[in-house]
């Protein structure tokens, strides 16, 4: 028979291909509203083909964490303060991380340093709300963010989703989007202004990850020479 006139030939092409589901672990320290976004645009459908599969939250007692437990998520709590040496602490993160098979680790505010280790190197993505490398870094974190961009007097500000290194705010940088900073603004309208971006910019490259795969993202490694 041939098969591009048998019976199910027809539903074979209307069918969309099954993709594999891109497996994520989220990393929080706080309000817990990157996750939150995520969340939602999973369960409307504008999130297509990713699959929270852990939460790790750098505290116990942050709304971020009831989020993930609300959400019924897989939850582990890892405290940067329970560990006096950064590898200590970065191998009980990538523990947690490990305890499900997982594609890709997003930070959705996780304020902690670690260090990334070989296998998890270039799979490791952070979002910040400036234009990095402007604006970034220990201390840059929050409404100090804003505050410093307001001082500079700099016009426009937004985010940046980069693939994380080892030092904070720093890696790769993936995409970023542009906002305004309007003369009368203050700390709390920027931060929304901002915060709206990223609640755009953020699933937007997950979807572009899990639509290509997490192969796209080596296109933004340089070789080590
Ligand atoms: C977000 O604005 C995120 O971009 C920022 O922390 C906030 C987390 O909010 N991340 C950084 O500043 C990383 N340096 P949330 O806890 O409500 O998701």
């Amino acid at each position: 028979m041939n098969p591009e006139t048998a019976p199910d030939a027809e539903a074979r092409r209307s069918t969309p291909p099954v993709r594999a589901l891109l497996r994520v672990a989220v990393l929080i320290s706080g309000g817990g509203s990157t996750l939150a976004n995520l969340i939602e645009r999973i369960c409307d459908g504008r999130l297509r083909g990713v699959r929270i599969v852990q939460v790790v939250s750098s505290r116990p007692d942050v709304r971020g964490v009831e989020i993930a437990r609300g959400a019924g998520l897989p939850l582990a709590i890892v405290q940067r303060r329970d560990f006096a040496a950064l590898d200590a602490f970065s191998d009980a993160l990538v523990h947690a991380i490990g305890q499900t098979p997982t594609d890709l680790v997003v930070m959705a505010g996780f304020l902690c340093r670690w260090r990334i280790p070989p296998p998890w190197r270039g799979r490791v993505l952070n979002i910040h709300p400036a234009l990095l490398p402007a604006f970034g870094g220990q201390g840059m974190f929050g409404h100090h963010i804003h505050e410093a961009v307001l001082r500079s007097g700099a016009t426009r500000s937004g985010c940046t989703v980069h693939l994380a290194d080892d030092e904070y705010d720093h890696g790769p940088i993936l995409a970023q989007r542009e906002v305004p900073v309007l003369k009368d603004d203050t700390v709390e309208t920027l931060t929304a202004r901002v915060g709206q971006a990223e609640r755009e910019l953020y699933p937007e490259i997950l979807q572009t990850i899990a639509d290509r795969g997490t192969a796209w993202l080596d296109s933004f490694i340089r070789p080590v020479k």
